[in-house]
């Protein structure tokens, strides 16, 4: 530790002194030449429920996957920031988007991550909702003191006033004049679709169970990772060791390209980095190397890929395509991640490995394969990210220091007309989307 960081008052060494608030303002500081944040934006009790009102409550979210409730019955859990939510397949094929509460008395209908079933019955007191939310029985209504005759029961569960599904994502949302899903995604649809159109048939399948796990750190830490690529190198030094040391044949069809650290850094220091309007942040690397991809193990697959898109888009679908989508959903490698806020200082992140439906089944396995070796339980990746962020959050617990610097980059991104921001492979431009956005709808309520 250096001398300057031990001097001083003992006040340093003090947990953050601030009183909760809700206010936000001040707490993104920018100009053209600085990019800063306030440590209370992660940390502070009053700003997590703010979030979760001003953001969560307002904005899309993403709930779930068509793959996920293919057939009538089927449902999946989820969240909307602190909120559980149910996401099912009617009778008539229609999604149905609803909160997870009982309207009795308010136990959470459904505990169960996914099933499929006629109703939902509330553990409670036994009350009975259809598939679409209705409330189809009372038990006992009329005996030993049960309701009134004229007792006005309530038609159901609480519905989202809007679900929008986009290529099989479900977004839904509590706030009934948000702009439409395909509008609020704007240039982070670009990786849906390239992810996508590496299906033959254009559609991704979640068929295995996702990887689950908690941090000690702050939610938005993993959205700010995701398309972080100047971490890469540092955090994740052991991995790139391990490629330098065995290099391709640990095998994953070139996701984390291999060699020495040097050629690693090359293929990775390579790409794009975007900064766009509603939150997104993307890291774009196109490959470098169709050509192998068009004559190696799966040339008829990619042939066929090349045909249907050209190669500038196989190059692209085929390099590092990763995205962080406002507020809850990330897309890198083969997978779709979702990140749920518990607390200021605790998330989940469920991992879900998708095959592209239509490839052939050797290449599906393999890049499950490589989900495993970097993301999976026993894996190098998550774990060194994780770590950090609990890290960054102990970091943040003290109260010497006040400002996080996010401006790497600043000078040199270049604004297209659409209002999105590209910048070099390590700007810190993606990190810079999520706080634009955040403090637009922070301050918005606050007026
Ligand atoms: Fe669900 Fe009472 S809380 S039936
Ligand atoms: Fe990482």
């Amino acid at each position: 530790m250096s001398q300057h960081a031990c001097a001083g008052n003992s006040k340093v060494w003090f947990a953050r002194t601030e009183q909760p608030s809700a206010n936000a303002e001040g707490l993104v500081l920018r100009s053209p030449k600085k990019f800063r944040v306030h440590t209370r934006a992660y940390t502070d009790p009053a700003i997590f429920q703010a979030e979760m009102e001003r953001i969560f409550a307002k904005t899309w979210v993403f709930v779930a996957h068509e793959s996920q409730i293919p057939k009538v019955g089927d449902f999946q859990t989820s969240y909307i920031g602190l909120q559980p939510v149910i996401v099912s397949r009617g009778q008539d094929m229609q999604i149905h988007v609803m909160v997870n509460r009982c309207v009795h008395r308010g136990a959470v209908l459904c505990r169960e991550a996914h099933g499929n079933g006629t109703e939902f019955n509330c553990p409670y007191h036994g009350w009975v909702y259809g598939l679409d939310g209705k409330l189809l029985a009372m038990s006992e209504r009329r005996e030993a003191g049960g309701y009134a005759e004229d007792f006005e029961a309530p038609e159901g569960l609480h519905r989202l006033p809007r679900v929008e599904n986009y290529r099989g994502f479900i977004f839904a949302s509590f706030n009934a004049e948000v702009p439409p899903l395909q509008q609020y995604l704007g240039r982070a649809r670009t990786v849906i679709d390239r992810k996508l159109d590496m299906s033959p048939v254009g559609e991704i399948e979640f068929v295995s169970r996702p990887y689950v796990g908690r941090y000690q750190g702050n939610w938005k830490f993993q959205a700010e990772n995701i398309v972080d690529e100047y971490h890469f190198m540092h955090t994740h030094k052991g991995f790139v060791q391990l490629q330098a040391k065995y290099g391709q044949t640990t095998g994953d069809f070139d996701v984390h390209k291999g060699g020495s650290a040097k050629s690693m850094r090359k293929v990775r220091f390579a790409g794009v980095t975007w900064d766009c309007v509603n939150g997104h942040g993307l890291v774009e690397t196109p490959s470098g190397e169709i050509e192998s991809y068009l004559t190696g193990e799966f040339a008829d697959y990619f042939q066929g890929v090349h045909a249907q898109h050209g190669g500038e888009t196989l190059a692209s679908m085929t390099g590092k395509l990763t995205a962080s989508i406002f507020p809850n959903l990330g897309l890198i490698h083969n997978q779709v991640r979702v990140w749920r806020p518990i607390s200021p200082e605790l998330t989940e992140v469920i991992i879900y490995p998708y095959e592209l439906k239509g490839a052939p089944p050797a290449y599906n396995e393999g890049m499950l394969r490589s989900q495993e070796r970097f993301y999976g339980p026993a894996g190098h990746g998550q774990a060194d990210d994780v770590e950090i962020f609990a890290r960054n959050q102990q970091g943040l617990a003290g109260s010497a220091v006040d400002w996080l610097i996010l401006e790497r980059g600043l000078d040199t991104d270049a604004q297209n007309d659409h209002g999105d921001y590209k910048g070099l492979t390590t700007s810190e431009a993606p990190q810079r989307a999520l706080w634009r956005e955040w403090e637009r709808l922070m301050s918005a309520a606050q007026a």
